[in-house]
């Protein structure tokens, strides 16, 4: 695998073709960008936040097609854009105004004009997708226009929108879609894209200290403020292995690679309390690059997914040279930031089951985020809970998984056990609120108190049964 390896990197900004020689892979894009006079894209914080920094990446949607897809800039490694296509702020216009630049010029979208780029972007990318909605500008902030001339320039693009035909419109139609092995070495830094799994276990063996990269939402920040140096850097994100995503009538098989915006389209409806947490992870230009690999890889006692996961009863398919193996995520987090993953190992999907408790009619199933604001904000806590209930009501099945409130996300296994063969009704969930109470020593920090946090623990699981229960109501009344 290390034969051949190039000193050249190719990527396409805006059309125009443009090779690097001896470049540093692990530099982010946008301080490329930056620095060859690519002024256009802005850097706002450099952490993901703002948006400021959003350009366009062609790449495969959930529908295996070519799409535009708004990236934060300043978290991808130049590596990572290896031979693929990018187009800037100074790309839209091409010779005249796109329509969403129009649109922003006719509304007022834009005063400073720091953030203008970025929204363009966006929008830009939203236009192809025919989704010109809130969600399309999630991830990126303005400070002095306000948001409601934004919006109304998004929404009157939207309801202009006819056939597209435009030079962006055709070169989606003729771009690539799969993404080209990478053999990148510079002398000091290394930077490799394998397409299969066995030559991800390669490289591992001949460089056991390479660190795996996927979408980079979590390294980049590294990156971007030149925390860490890494020699060398393994890709997850063409390996075949990683990016399925099948379903059965049984369960769901996750790749570990796949970006959280193809699981958020393909799975819809089928998890509701995934649905819920992937709608509140992050923002767009997050989610396009984000895993669900990278999520449980980083081990974060905050990460949004595992929770959820927990709830679900998900397992982990762990792979290195010699085999594989199936873990339950539940014995997957061993200790602050620690992991069951041997060296040598990578995750390479992750399976939840769909079947309810035998005897079990009925599942019962959300998902809840605490964070400081509503959008791209990290957890106070996060929690998923999953109840099954027989024809009588009684609890046969229950998982209380929280994150946020202890080292790893955890369950809270005491209260899941006393729960089995209860009622469900509002006097077991009151009679389990000292056993919750007791299930976890949150702790403090800049986000929320523990004593805050501990009160989180108790109310979130009361909300889920106010909320389930005025569901059930609901569909009672429907059905008479
Ligand atoms: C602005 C912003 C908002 C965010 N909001 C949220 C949020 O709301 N909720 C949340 O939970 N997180 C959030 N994050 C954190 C981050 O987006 C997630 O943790 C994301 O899922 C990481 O996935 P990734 O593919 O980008 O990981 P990467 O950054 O590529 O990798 C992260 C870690 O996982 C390891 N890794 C990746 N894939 C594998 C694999 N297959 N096998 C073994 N190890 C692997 C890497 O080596 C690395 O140590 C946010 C980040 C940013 C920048
Ligand atoms: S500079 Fe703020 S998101 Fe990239
Ligand atoms: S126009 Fe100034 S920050 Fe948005």
């Amino acid at each position: 695998m290390t034969h051949g390896i190039s000193n050249q990197l190719t990527l396409t900004i805006n059309g125009e073709l443009v090779c690097l020689k001896n470049a540093d892979p692990t530099r982010t894009l946008l301080e490329y960008l930056r620095h060859s006079d690519r002024l256009g894209t802005k850097e706002g914080c450099g952490d993901g936040d703002c948006g400021a920094c959003t350009v366009a990446l062609i790449g495969k949607g959930a529908d295996g097609k070519p799409h535009y897809q708004a990236v934060n800039s300043c978290l991808i490694p130049l590596g990572a854009i290896a031979d693929r296509e990018v187009i800037t702020v100074e790309g839209v216009a091409n010779g005249q105004l796109h329509p969403v630049q129009t649109a922003m010029v006719d509304l007022g979208g834009s005063q400073c004009g720091y953030c203008t780029p970025g929204f363009i972007v966006s929008l830009f990318a939203a236009y192809y997708d025919r989704t010109l909605d809130d969600m399309a500008i999630e991830g990126n902030l303005c400070r002095c226009t306000g948001y409601l001339p934004i919006r109304r320039a998004a929404q009157q693009v939207a309801a202009q929108l006819s056939n597209i035909s435009d030079t962006f419109s055709y070169a989606l139609e003729q771009a690539a879609v799969d993404l080209t092995p990478v053999n990148y070495g510079n002398g000091d830094r290394q930077f490799y894209r394998p397409v299969q799994l066995v030559e991800v276990f390669t490289l591992l063996h001949q460089h056991p200290n390479a660190t795996l990269v996927a979408g980079a939402t979590d390294l980049g920040l590294e990156l971007s403020w030149h925390r860490q140096q890494y020699p060398v850097m393994i890709s997850l994100e063409a390996v075949a292995e990683l990016q399925i995503l099948e379903q059965t009538a049984e369960s769901v098989e996750i790749g570990a690679a796949v970006p959280l915006s193809h699981i958020e389209a393909t799975l819809h409806g089928v998890f509701p309390s995934l649905d819920e947490m992937l709608h509140w992870f992050a923002a767009r230009q997050v989610r396009n690059r984000a895993t669900l690999g990278g999520n449980i890889g980083t081990a974060s006692p905050i990460g949004d997914l595992p929770p959820v996961l927990l709830s679900l009863d998900a397992t982990l398919r762990l792979a290195n040279a010699t085999g594989s193996r199936v873990l339950p995520l539940a014995d997957f987090f061993k200790g602050y930031r620690q992991t069951d993953l041997q060296p040598g190992e990578v995750i390479v999907s992750i399976g939840i089951p769909k079947a309810i408790a035998p005897g079990a009619v009925r599942r019962l199933s959300q998902s809840y985020k605490i964070g400081k604001r509503g959008t791209d904000d990290i957890s106070i806590v996060a929690a998923a809970f999953t109840i099954d209930v027989d024809d009588r009501n009684q609890i046969l099945h229950a998982r209380l998984a929280y994150g946020g409130v202890a080292a790893i996300p955890a369950r809270a296994i005491a209260v899941e056990q006393f729960l089995i063969g209860k009622p469900w009704n509002i006097a077991t969930v009151q009679q389990s609120k000292p056993l919750l109470e007791e299930a976890f020593t949150p702790l403090s920090d800049l986000r929320g108190s523990a004593d805050y946090r501990q009160r989180l623990i108790v109310n979130l699981f009361e909300k889920f049964f106010v909320e389930m229960d005025s569901v059930t109501r609901d569909s009672v009344e429907v059905q008479a």
